[in-house]
């Protein structure tokens, strides 16, 4: 695993948005082969994709061929709908890329045959070949997409009811209203994010340092899902300080100590 420690919250978006831009460059997508990305919501992402849609409107990086799958919905919103992840996506960061709609996929909240949604999404991403880079944060228990404690490690995408840390931390995007916030939502599982050949989870801030101790420092347990990225042979956490806080100084060090001599 690799672990990137930057500075703070700034640091950490331009280091994923560089190398999601220096991935898609490196692969030369077209067409026929589209790089596929594997895409979060949430505040974590917000800086990335700001920074990919400067470097977007730069031409330093296409999306032209670029394919998109997202991790999750929630069950009962729009796509219209301010909170829905559709929404989320379109305003933050489609509608200001050259992507093309054909190639953006996010699983359907308001379909009534939720596993025939699910099994869909999973073989459109076999179509394309796999996620090359799926990117992830976490949530404060160790959630990954809304792969909750206690969740599959080898679980695939399907519906999940939220715990309520979830729904009262995501209050937050509902005005404080918890009584709005959808407690079922369709996410693609552990297993389908270990599938992808590369893995990028980002996390910043101090209420994610412990997930992040957990992640890097503890033992692989359904109980801190983001642990499971330890048996993914090319997973990458990337973190500010304070998101790293807690990780023992012999652990910061060696992680910082090696990127330095990769750099
Ligand atoms: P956040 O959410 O980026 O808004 O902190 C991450 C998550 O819950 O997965």
């Amino acid at each position: 695993m690799r672990v990137i420690i930057k500075a703070d919250y700034q640091q950490c978006s331009k280091w994923a948005a560089d190398y999601v831009s220096y991935k898609i460059n490196r692969s030369h997508p077209n067409s026929t082969h589209p790089f596929v990305l594997g895409l979060p919501t949430g505040s974590t992402p917000l800086g990335m994709y700001q920074e990919l849609i400067t470097q977007n409107k730069q031409g330093k990086v296409s999306f032209e061929h670029v394919a998109t799958f997202n991790m999750d919905e929630y069950i009962g919103l729009p796509p219209e709908h301010p909170q829905s992840y559709h929404y989320f996506m379109k305003e933050n960061f489609f509608k200001h890329i050259n992507i093309q709609a054909k190639n953006i996929h996010l699983l359907n909240g308001m379909t009534r045959d939720y596993e025939k949604e699910c099994n869909d999404y999973e073989a459109a991403i076999r179509k394309l070949g796999g996620v090359d880079l799926f990117i992830g944060g976490i949530g404060t228990d160790g959630h990954i997409a809304f792969n909750e404690p206690g969740s599959s490690l080898s679980s695939r995408t399907r519906i999940k009811t939220l715990r309520y840390d979830t729904i009262k931390s995501n209050a937050r995007f509902f005005n404080g209203d918890i009584t709005k916030v959808p407690h079922t939502t369709l996410t693609v599982g552990i297993g389908t994010i270990m599938d992808a050949a590369e893995v990028m989870i980002m996390a910043t801030g101090r209420n994610k340092a412990e997930a992040i101790k957990h992640g890097i420092e503890g033992s692989i347990s359904h109980m801190w899902p983001i642990s499971i990225l330890q048996m993914h042979q090319h997973g990458i956490i990337v973190c500010d300080e304070e998101a790293a806080s807690m990780l023992a100084a012999d652990t910061i060090k060696y992680f910082k100590e090696i990127e330095n001599h990769a750099s």
